[in-house]
């Protein structure tokens, strides 16, 4: 079974919402550097103070920055059979980085998942998150009490960057990245693209044959 897992998509692709399934399933570590950085922002540390402004308007954050807090966190020791990491790399310099980090092994498998614009933009539009991070939709995976998260009765919010001006932006920064990253791992014969439109059932049950085969 493959246990060092990349997945790589575009804003509200499902990144978060598969990686989160199939680390609990794999009992490996999920790990998020949106949600690391977001944690940072609440907790205004020094990293979140200076992170903000990048994620408010849709750019990345500095390599400087998130590659020292992804070196760390892949340093902890839950991480040491494995992992699956949504959102880095975001372009080929932290794809080269990671490799670098990794050594001879490097990733076992990258999913990249393929949205419609239509849809991220629908998917964006019904997100709702809880503060410690947890994901749902309006529509697509509503929780038992609306507006309550399921699991720790919190309060459901929009993310501070799920706004249409931002939206745009960030799939922007994604097509412009996307492709030498991409490549970068086809390259390496570890690509694995994945169709992520409809039900969020559906598109889990694609990545699970596709992890279960490779
Ligand atoms: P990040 O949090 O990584 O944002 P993102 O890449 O824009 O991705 P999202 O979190 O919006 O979406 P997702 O793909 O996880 O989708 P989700 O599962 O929620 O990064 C935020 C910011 O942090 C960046 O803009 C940047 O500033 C900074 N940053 C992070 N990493 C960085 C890095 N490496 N370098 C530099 N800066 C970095 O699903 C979306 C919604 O769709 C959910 O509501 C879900 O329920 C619903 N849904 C509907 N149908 C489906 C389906 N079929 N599958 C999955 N979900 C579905």
């Amino acid at each position: 079974m493959k246990s060092r897992l990349l997945i790589l998509g575009p804003p509200a692709g499902g990144k978060g919402t598969h990686a989160e399934r199939l680390a609990a399933e794999l009992g490996v570590p999920h790990i998020a550097t949106g949600d690391m950085l977001r944690k940072e922002v609440s907790e205004g540390s020094d990293l979140g103070v200076q992170a903000k402004a990048a994620m408010d308007g849709g750019e990345l954050v500095s390599d400087e920055l998130v590659v020292a807090m992804l070196v760390e966190r892949l340093e902890r020791e839950d991480a040491s059979e494995g992992w699956i990491i949504d959102g880095f790399p975001r372009d080929l310099e932290q794809a080269q980085v990671l490799n670098a980090e990794l050594g001879g092994r490097g990733v076992d498998l990258v999913i990249a998942l393929e949205v419609e614009r239509a849809d991220i933009i629908e998917r964006i539009v019904g997100r709702r998150v809880c503060p410690r991070g947890h994901v749902y939709h309006l529509t697509h995976n509503p929780p038992e009490t609306p507006g309550v998260c399921d699991i720790d009765g919190e309060a459901l919010v929009q993310r501070d960057d799920d706004t249409e001006e931002v939206i745009v932006h960030r799939i922007e920064v994604y097509h412009d990245e996307s492709g030498a990253l991409l490549d970068f791992y086809d390259s390496k014969g570890v690509l694995r693209k994945v169709d992520a439109s409809g039900p969020p059932d559906d598109t889990y049950a694609r990545i699970h044959a596709m992890v279960n085969s490779s």
